[in-house]
Formats: C-alpha cells, sequence, structure tokens
C-alpha cells in the first residue's frame, strides 16, 4: 500500500520546544502532520500558555509541510495549485455513472456529503467505497486503507463480503483494509475524530467515511435551546474532518439525512439537515433518492461541477451501474 504521509517529525516544526515537544507526543499528536491538522482548541488545552501560541504551532506545522511540499501554502501560484490538483486521487462508488456525476469518484482533500432519505442508499455507498479504497487507482480504488466511522450500528461485515465477491475481490485482502470504529454518543465521535489524524497516518488510510454525521447530533440536543451548542460543535467536527482530508490528502465520504422543508411551496420539500453548517464545510453534497428499483443522485451543491443526476443501483455487487447503463 503506499504510504500515505510519511513522517515529519515535530521537531522540524519552526519554534517547537523540547517540553512542548513532549506534551504533544504525549496526548498523541506525534507529527508535523496531526499538529496541522488539529484545532488550537485542544493544542492550547495540550501545551497551555495563550491561545495564539497554540494557533502559531499548528501554523509553522502548516508551512513547513508547505515547505516540504506536501500542501499548498495560503498564497500559491496558479500552477502549484495545478501542479497540487495533479495529485487529486478518486475512489470508486462502485458505479461508473455515480463516480461520473462525481468527477471520476470520491475526491481526495474535499468532503463528499451524501444526504437523502431512509433507504436512499447512503450506507451502501459508503460500504461500496470502503470495500474499493485498498484497490490500485487503475482498478478503482486508492490503494489504501479506509477508515468507517459507524454512528448508526448499520455496518456490516457479511455485506462487504457479499460485494467483494460478488466483484471478484480478494475478501481477507478487503476486510483486513477496513477499520471499523463505531461512535456511540456525540463526545465519543467528537474523540474519534479528534484521534482520525494518527489513525489515519498510522494505517496509510486513504479514505474515511462516518456514516452519518449528524444522527448522534439530532438526538442527543433536543430542543431550540440547545442548537446553538450543537451547531458549533458541528461546525468543530466538520472543521475537523476537513483539516483531515486537505493535510494528508484523503477522501472523506460523511452523510446525512433529510427533514421536510414546511415552507416550501413548489418542488421537492426534502432538505438536508445540519443546517448551513454541514452545507458550508461539505465541499461536494449529492442528493440520493429512490426512483422505482434505482437510485437517482443529484449533484446539488459544488464548486465547480454543474447541477446533474446520475442514476444508479443497488445489488449484491453493492452500488452498480443500472442496467441501461451499463449497455452504454
Ligand atoms: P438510512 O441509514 O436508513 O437513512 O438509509 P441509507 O440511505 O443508509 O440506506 P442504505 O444505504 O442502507 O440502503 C438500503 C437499501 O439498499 C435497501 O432498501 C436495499 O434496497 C439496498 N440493500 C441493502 N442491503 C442490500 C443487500 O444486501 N443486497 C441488495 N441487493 N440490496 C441491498
Ligand atoms: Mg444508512
Amino acid at each position: 500500500m503506499a504510504v500515505v504521509a510519511e513522517e515529519m517529525p515535530l521537531s522540524e516544526v519552526d519554534g517547537m520546544e523540547e517540553r512542548t515537544e513532549h506534551k504533544l507526543l504525549g496526548s498523541g499528536i506525534g507529527s508535523a502532520f496531526e499538529l496541522a491538522s488539529s484545532m488550537p482548541d485542544e493544542i492550547l488545552e495540550v501545551v497551555g500558555g495563550d491561545a495564539r501560541n497554540a494557533a502559531l504551532l499548528i501554523a509553522n506545522a502548516r508551512s513547513r509541510l508547505v515547505k516540504g511540499g506536501r500542501l499548498v501554502g495560503e498564497f500559491a501560484t496558479a500552477s502549484e495549485v495545478a501542479k497540487s490538483k495533479e495529485r487529486v486521487g478518486f475512489c470508486s462508488t462502485g458505479s461508473a455513472s455515480l463516480d461520473g456525476l462525481l468527477g471520476g469518484g470520491v475526491e481526495t482533500g474535499s468532503i463528499t456529503e451524501f444526504f437523502g432519505a431512509f433507504g436512499s442508499g447512503k450506507s451502501q455507498i459508503c460500504h461500496t467505497a470502503s470495500a474499493l479504497c485498498h484497490l490500485p487507482p487503475k482498478e478503482g480504488g486508492l490503494g489504501g486503507r479506509a477508515i468507517y466511522v459507524d454512528t448508526e450500528g448499520t455496518f456490516r461485515v457479511n455485506r462487504l463480503g457479499e460485494i467483494v465477491r460478488s466483484r471478484g475481490i480478494d475478501k481477507d485482502e478487503a476486510l483486513d483494509s477496513i477499520l471499523y470504529c463505531r461512535a456511540f454518543n456525540v463526545p465519543h465521535l467528537e474523540a474519534v475524530v479528534r484521534s482520525l489524524g494518527g489513525h489515519v497516518r498510522k494505517n496509510d488510510a486513504r479514505l474515511v467515511v462516518v456514516d452519518s454525521v449528524i444522527n448522534l447530533f439530532r438526538s442527543e440536543f433536543i430542543g431550540r435551546e440547545t442548537l446553538a451548542e450543537r451547531q458549533q460543535r458541528l461546525n468543530i467536527l466538520m472543521h475537523r474532518l476537513h483539516n483531515l482530508a486537505e493535510v494528508y490528502g484523503i477522501a472523506v465520504i460523511i452523510t446525512n439525512q433529510v427533514q421536510s422543508s414546511p415552507n416550501t411551496l413548489f418542488g421537492d420539500p426534502t432538505r438536508p439537515t445540519g443546517g448551513h453548517v454541514l452545507g458550508h464545510s461539505s465541499t461536494y453534497r449529492v442528493y440520493l433518492r429512490r426512483s422505482g428499483d434505482e437510485r437517482v443522485a443529484a449533484m446539488v451543491d459544488s464548486p465547480h461541477h454543474p447541477y446533474s443526476e446520475a442514476r444508479f443501483t443497488v445489488t449484491d455487487a453493492g452500488v452498480s451501474d443500472t442496467k441501461k447503463e451499463r449497455g452504454r
């Protein structure tokens, strides 16, 4: 498997004092990558001192990675940006048609959100992409492991086995390439997401799935008076996932539920949950709905894709092309 993020020790970060390094190492932040993908509040908690210092350490870790050619700097030439885009990879969802909608698959360095009603295929996309991620790029994978964070208890090993068997993929190799974590409540999910950098690095993971990002928040923050805190914590969680995608150059899939918007007079009243926080922090948003036996995916928010739709289906092989698409 490809090494995703080669080690860059904390000691290489400008202004890193030995005792700060010890404190960071002690709290599981073991490399410049982990420091760069951290949030100032958690660094402040670990190293103490003032908030500016914590922010500076993170900024220094980022600029060290920029100098090392691992990240694009705050101000980069267009050709540098173009070069970093060449490194972008795609993980297949299992359906060429859905991959086409996404511009080649689930993109590294970005967050792709799939939202839709019960049974619209969100978890099936998560399972299929996780099963394919370890494959080499020419076979639709990213050549690395997948980390599956499950907040709903809907992860199925048997289903993964069936998907890979139907596709002629070695089952043991596929199952060994997926790391599973069940998050039981919001604080647990927050801790898991905080620790993801280390797991991505140690396991050469190239895809992180959070299925779903919202349901624990919805069930634990009830009532209007809790909304502000819920949105703030969700925002921090999304920010962490964003940093993770960017710093480690990995693909992140999140799933989200829908709610009915009461003030829609015309058109589909279904809206993704999570409000503006989720809307602004996902790079791509894909709306899934059923249409008979098939599923329709619509790219509803993307910085560069036009609005478009794709059809796919769910079979023994997981997410797949419809017969019509296969015949094209
Ligand atoms: P919620 O998590 O309930 O919001 O829904 P979801 O969008 O995650 O739905 P999911 O991806 O679990 O899709 C469920 C649908 O996928 C089912 O209604 C089936 O149509 C299909 N499906 C699930 N498991 C299998 C399977 O083992 N074989 C086949 N052929 N289809 C399956
Ligand atoms: Mg699901």
